[in-house]
């Protein structure tokens, strides 16, 4: 089944235990970690993910924007986070950190920017849980979904299935209703929402939508065949 991450980077700052109870029900809770330095912006960091984990059941899924992940990501699981993702870009030894997240007890997982190609990274995917290949340029909600990337999502579907792996496969930015369904036929299993969520009237009414669009996709898919 399809799983909706809603991201609270749409939602009021202010208010987030509220803000996570009102998607009560989704997956994972997708927590954007933005430095201003990997990123041109600025959110949040470790004492607000610590005080988030302990306000909410949703497990936490966090996408860290940040230079030195080596250094840093550690630190989010051990504040409570169940996934860590990191981008490959900025990364000193991806496979160290990708197992001392591990280590540690969360899932470990690479984000790829739209610019940085898949096939180099081959030999590291039985070392991942998850990929995110982001869909917009990271930064930002709100952004227009980048079609040009539907190929990049088909050939990592691929490599997952020529190595037999059970890597999911998330897709970020412009993901909603109008965009979910390509997603999903290319071959993506997590799908990140911001504005889609918590820009809509009802935010878990808009997640249990999109979940039902995307697993409607994915019964016709050519990569989900047999599962
Ligand atoms: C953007 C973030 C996304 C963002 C997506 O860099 O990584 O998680 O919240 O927002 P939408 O779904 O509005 O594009
Ligand atoms: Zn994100």
């Amino acid at each position: 089944m399809a799983q909706i991450n809603p991201s609270i980077l749409s939602a009021d700052f202010a208010r987030l235990a509220d803000e996570a109870e009102a998607v009560r029900g989704s997956d994972w809770l997708h927590v954007d970690v933005m430095d201003n330095h990997f990123v041109p912006n600025l959110t949040l960091g470790v004492p607000v993910v610590e005080s988030l984990s302990r306000a909410t059941d949703i497990p936490l899924d966090l996408h860290l924007m940040i230079e030195d992940p080596d250094r840093w990501a550690p630190q989010y699981v051990e504040a409570g986070a169940g996934s860590v993702t990191f981008h490959v870009e900025a990364a000193a030894a991806p496979v160290r950190l990708a197992r001392e997240i591990r280590a540690k007890g969360a899932r470990a997982s690479m984000a790829l920017k739209p610019g940085t190609p898949i096939e180099p990274y081959e030999d590291l995917l039985p070392e991942l849980d998850m990929v995110l290949i982001m869909t917009v340029e990271p930064g930002f909600g709100g952004q227009a979904f980048l079609d040009i990337m539907l190929p990049k999502i088909r050939r990592t579907r691929e490599l997952i299935a020529k190595h037999d792996l059970q890597l999911w496969l998330q897709v970020d930015g412009g993901v909603a209703a109008s965009t979910i369904e390509r997603c999903a036929e290319a071959g993506a299993d997590v799908f990140v929402a911001g504005s889609a969520v918590y820009g809509a009237e009802d935010p878990s009414e808009a997640v249990r939508k999109l979940r039902e669009q995307a697993d409607k996709a994915t019964a016709d898919a050519w990569w989900a065949c047999g599962h």
